[in-house]
C-alpha cells in the first residue's frame, strides 16, 4: 500500500461530507495522424491520487460510504489486446496492487456512477476539460431526475473539484520535492552537454537530440513539455519549438526545456554563445537579465509573493532597458505605462510540479485572481523564476547592435523556511562558467555525421 497516495485521498475526502462522489478521470490516448498515437501520458490529476499509470481509468471517491470509499473504474484484462498494446492490471490488479476498494470495468462506469448518485448530495470533478466526459456524469447523475416515480432526487450540488484538489497540488510534499530534484538534476546535466556540443554550423535538431538524450539517458521519462532550441534571433519567438536551422556563428542559443521525474517536471532556460564568446552587446543583455533573476530569486520568500516576484524582475530590467537605450524616460513611468512589455512580454513565474504551467492559482473560493496573486508565498511551494528580454530584429528603435537578441534565464525555486532553493542551481549561469562550458568535448553524445 502507498502511504502516500492514501494520504492525498484522505487530505482530499477532508474538504467533503458523506454523501460527496468525487470523479477524476484518466487520459485517454490522443490521435496524431493515421493510426499513429501522440505518446501517451498519464493526467496529472488522477497520477496524483492513484499512481495508476493506465488510460481508460476512472477514480471515485466516496467519502464516509463503507467498503467504496475508493472505487476505480479499469480496464478489462484482455490477453489478445495486451499483447497488442500492453499489460492491464484488470479488475483483480486494481484492488491487489492498487489498493482500491472496489474496482469496476470501465464499461460499467455510468450505470454505477447512477447507483452511487441515488443516495449522494454533491458530485465533484474538473469541468469543461473534457465535454464528454461532462456530459457522462451529468447524465448519471440525471438518471433519477428523469424518472420521478422512483422517488430519487439525486445529487443537488455539483461541485468544480479544482477548488479542494490543486491546492493540495500547490503545496509539494518532501516526495515531489525528490522528485523535482532529481528531474532538476538531470536537466542540468542535459543543458551542459547541449553547451559541450554547442559550436557554429550544428542543428538545432542536433541539440536538441542531445538534451533529451541525456534526459532519457540520464533517469528522465519524457521530457515534460516541447524543447525549445533557438538560435540567433528565433530566441525572440517565445514559444519557438521548430529546432532545426543551422546555429549560426556570433549568435546566442536559447535552449529551454526539461524532463520528467515520476511525472513531475524540471523548467529550465540557459542561454549561451555558440562559439564560446558572448559578444559584448550579447553580454550587456546577458548580464541585464541575469541581474533582474538574481534579483527576482532573492524575493521568493516567505512572506514576499508572486506578484512580488515579478515586480522586482520588472524593475531590474526596466532599469537596464534604459541603460541599454531601449527605453527613454523615467522608470517608475515606464512601468506603469507598461512599456518594458515591448522587451519583456511575459511574467515572470509560475507554479511547477506535475505540470510545466502547475496548478495552483486557486488558493481558496472567494479571491479575485489578482489577490491570488498577492497571497504570501509559502513553504513548499515550487516556481520557476524566468525573465527575459527580447529584441525583435526588424526593431528599428532598438540599437542595432541589439537587434535579434533574445536572452532567457529560467530556474526553479522552492519556498523553504531558509530561504530560496533553487532546485537547478547545478546548472551554470554565470558569463564565466557558461563560456567555459560551451565547446569542451561532450561527455555522453557524439556528433553524428553520415
Ligand atoms: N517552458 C515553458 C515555460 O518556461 O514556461
Ligand atoms: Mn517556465
Ligand atoms: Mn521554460
Amino acid at each position: 500500500m502507498n502511504t502516500v497516495l492514501v494520504e492525498r485521498r484522505q487530505r482530499l475526502m477532508h474538504f467533503f461530507s458523506p454523501g460527496s462522489i468525487v470523479i477524476v478521470p484518466a487520459a485517454h490516448h490522443a490521435l496524431r495522424n493515421g493510426d499513429v498515437d501522440h505518446p501517451w501520458r498519464q493526467d496529472s490529476d488522477f497520477w496524483f491520487l492513484t499512481g495508476f499509470d493506465e488510460p481508460d481509468s476512472i477514480l471515485v471517491l466516496c467519502p464516509g460510504r463503507g467498503g467504496e470509499e475508493f472505487i476505480l473504474f479499469v480496464r478489462p484484462r484482455d490477453r489478445e489486446a495486451e499483447t497488442w498494446t500492453g499489460r492491464r492490471a484488470g479488475l483483480e490488479g486494481a484492488v491487489v496492487a492498487h489498493g482500491a476498494e472496489k474496482a469496476f470495468l470501465i464499461q460499467d462506469f455510468e450505470k454505477e456512477l447512477a447507483r452511487l448518485c441515488e443516495d449522494a448530495q454533491e458530485v465533484a470533478w474538473v469541468f469543461g476539460r473534457d465535454a464528454a466526459f461532462d456530459s457522462l456524469v451529468l447524465r448519471a447523475v440525471r438518471r433519477h431526475r428523469t424518472q420521478p416515480k422512483l422517488r430519487i432526487n439525486g445529487p443537488d450540488r455539483l461541485t468544480d473539484l479544482s477548488l479542494a484538489l490543486w491546492p493540495l497540488r500547490l503545496f509539494k510534499q518532501p516526495e515531489e520535492i525528490a522528485a523535482l530534484r532529481q528531474a532538476a538534476e538531470i536537466t542540468a546535466e542535459a543543458h551542459h552537454e547541449v553547451m559541450r556540443l554547442c559550436q557554429p554550423g550544428r542543428n538545432e535538431s542536433q541539440l536538441q537530440a542531445a538534451l533529451e538524450y541525456v534526459f532519457l539517458a540520464g533517469g528522465g521519462e519524457r521530457v515534460g513539455y516541447g524543447s525549445i532550441v533557438a538560435s540567433a534571433d528565433n530566441a525572440t519567438i517565445l514559444h519557438y519549438t521548430e529546432n532545426r536551422m543551422l546555429v549560426p556563428d556570433g549568435a546566442l542559443v536559447l535552449v529551454d526545456g526539461g524532463c520528467e521525474v515520476d511525472l513531475h517536471t524540471a523548467d529550465v532556460t540557459r542561454t549561451f554563445p555558440a562559439n564560446g564568446r558572448f559578444s559584448e552587446p550579447q553580454r550587456a543583455v546577458y548580464d541585464a537579465v541575469l541581474a533582474a533573476q538574481l534579483a527576482a530569486i532573492d524575493a521568493c520568500r516567505v512572506g514576499r509573493t508572486f506578484h512580488d516576484v515579478h515586480d522586482v524582475a520588472v524593475h531590474s530590467l526596466t532599469q537596464s532597458m534604459v541603460q541599454l537605450g531601449l527605453l527613454h524616460g523615467e522608470i517608475d513611468a515606464l512601468i506603469k505605462e507598461n512599456a518594458f512589455k515591448k522587451y519583456y512580454m511575459h511574467g515572470t513565474s509560475h507554479w511547477l510540479g506535475l505540470d510545466v504551467h502547475d496548478v495552483g492559482g486557486v488558493h481558496d473560493l472567494t479571491s479575485t485572481e489578482a489577490q491570488k496573486a498577492s497571497k504570501p508565498l509559502m513553504p513548499g511551494m515550487v516556481l520557476t523564476v524566468e525573465p527575459g528580454l527580447y529584441i525583435a530584429i526588424d526593431d528599428l528603435d532598438a540599437p542595432e547592435t541589439l537587434r535579434g537578441i533574445g536572452v532567457r534565464i529560467e530556474d526553479d525555486v522552492l519556498i523553504t523556511d531558509d530561504g530560496p532553493d533553487v532546485l537547478t542551481r547545478a546548472c551554470v549561469k554565470l558569463p564565466d562558467a557558461i563560456e567555459a562550458m560551451v565547446g569542451n568535448p561532450p561527455r555522453w553524445v557524439k556528433p553524428v555525421v553520415l
